[in-house]
């Protein structure tokens, strides 16, 4: 089932706040409301924040009752630099978004240019599918008949149009014979493992157990794990991989305990030009720090930090799962090379 379509004008999305305990669908019909419903983490995941993105900019499109295309192209523009700003890390969201501006940059109607924004991100989001099931494909390479997997996050169908990252690796790997079993971390502040991969590990009947993410030490230093397998939001050209805040922590301890580290994601992730120390973190509101569920969890105007991703260095990943195979140390070598015989 895709957690994202479009219908009639409309877009529907599976509301992931409302997760596990409602299946609520999001019927949007703006921009703006796209746009709000990315930053309150209603559409989450990198890959799915870019298809959004894009469908996002068609509404804008049909919603302008014009006859003058210039000024069509110029509006999607003002309203692609907002949508970008929404939430920055994750390099999907502008990739879709410059997928969009290229395809309408040679048309000259107000049609034509609402036809191709719609096109292009129907094709966005059904490249996202295929894409997943390659990289599940892939993946099946470095998972063996009795691995217990570490997974943070959520990378799943909920974090993507369907099938998912890492998670899609663990569910077509299951789905293929493997018996593995799953560690899946909570991920606070916002416990998009205990919420959302916990319900999708759940529906697909794949064996599991969830932990606080402090015991991830604890289960590593116990033997309990054979490889940790996590999604990125942006990998840059030397391997840093910024991902949901808490994976450096888990490549850390993997290091320390021998434990391979995987990292999987489309090529839409991956970032050539930016250097690790401009990688735009998001810093998000210090109350999904001090609350819990809505209930202040600290003392009142306690100051708190809340980065929504961290960095993780190349020498800590021990591949990266693409959905034209797997790329191995040295990155700052291989992932270049890697790229260019793609395109
Ligand atoms: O803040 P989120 O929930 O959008 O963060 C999601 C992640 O960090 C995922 O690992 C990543 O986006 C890949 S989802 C297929």
């Amino acid at each position: 089932m895709r957690s994202i379509f479009f219908k009639e004008g409309v877009l529907f999305a599976l509301d992931s706040s409302r997760l596990p305990h409602k299946e609520v669908w999001l019927r949007l019909r703006s921009a703006r409301q796209v746009a709000s419903a990315i930053r309150e983490m209603r559409i989450r995941g990198a890959p799915l924040i870019g298809v959004a993105a894009a469908y996002g900019l068609a509404l804008d499109a049909l919603k302008y009752r014009g006859n003058d295309a210039n000024r069509l192209r110029d509006r999607v523009l003002k309203t692609s630099e907002y949508l970008r700003s929404v939430r920055p890390t994750g390099r999907n969201l502008s990739w879709a978004i410059d997928r969009c501006l290229k395809a309408i940059e040679k048309e000259d109607t107000v049609n034509g240019v609402k036809k191709r924004l719609l096109e292009e991100a129907e094709k966005i989001a059904d490249e996202d599918v295929e894409t997943n099931l390659k990289i599940a494909n892939n993946g099946l390479e470095i998972i063996m008949d009795g691995d217990r997997i570490l997974t943070h996050c959520n990378t799943g169908g909920l974090g993507t149009v369907e099938y998912g990252t890492a998670l899609g690796i663990i569910r077509v790997a299951w789905e293929k014979g493997r018996k593995i079993f799953v560690i899946a971390t909570e991920t606070r502040p916002l416990l998009q493992g205990a919420r959302l991969t916990a319900w999708e590990l759940k529906k697909y009947g794949i064996p599991f157990k969830l932990i606080c993410d402090s015991m991830a030490g604890y289960v590593m230093s116990k033997g309990m794990i054979d490889k940790v397998l996590v999604g990125a939001d942006r990998i840059l050209a030397t391997g840093h991989v910024a991902n949901k805040i808490g994976t450096l922590t888990l490549s850390i301890l993997a290091k320390h305990y021998g434990i391979p580290f995987y990292v999987a994601a489309p090529l839409s992730t991956f970032d050539l030009t930016t250097k690790p120390e401009e990688i735009p973190i998001e810093e998000r509101s210090q109350k999904e720090v001090t609350h819990f569920l809505g209930k202040l969890i600290t003392v009142k105007d306690v100051e708190a930090m809340n980065p929504a991703f961290d960095i993780t260095p190349p020498e800590l990943v021990s591949g990266i799962i693409t959905e034209k195979g797997i790329i191995r140390r040295p990155y700052s070598e291989n992932i270049p090379k890697f790229y260019q015989q793609q395109f």
